[in-house]
């Protein structure tokens, strides 16, 4: 498929079969595939977190989901988290395998940033 193909047919999907379930290789490519996209000095500082309870998903439905079916029927169901303090936590760990000048520079460019990183 063209990626022009994929922007024009692409669709926010309101409805699932409550009842099917995605394997657990369909989970794991479609996570592979969500981080792929970027972060801010390549941080990757998403925590993503998968609500399996049914009782819990149940819940989040009523409580903070507008009741909207899909928090419960899709197959999966993924908070999107991340850690705004990431960037502060040995951040040379992040380009431990650049030449140690271009690592320092990059730490120094990441602390005036906190607010976009
Ligand atoms: C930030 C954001 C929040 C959204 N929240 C909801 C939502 O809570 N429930 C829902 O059914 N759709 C939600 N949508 C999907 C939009 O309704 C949908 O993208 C829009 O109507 C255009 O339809 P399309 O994505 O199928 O082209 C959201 C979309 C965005 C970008």
């Amino acid at each position: 498929m063209q990626v022009k193909d994929a922007i024009f047919n692409r669709r926010a999907i309101k409805h699932f079969d409550a009842d099917h379930k995605m394997s657990a290789a369909e989970e794991k490519e479609l996570l592979e595939n969500t981080i792929q996209a970027p972060t801010s000095f390549n941080i990757q500082h998403w925590r993503f977190v998968i609500l399996r309870d049914p009782e819990l998903r149940a819940k989040i439905r009523k409580d903070f989901g507008n009741d909207q079916a899909q928090v419960t029927d899709a197959s999966l169901l993924v908070l999107f988290t991340a850690d705004m303090k990431a960037w502060q936590k040995e951040p040379s760990r992040y380009f431990a395998n650049a030449p140690k000048e271009v690592a320092e520079m990059l730490v120094n460019w990441m602390g005036p940033f906190p607010s976009v990183n």
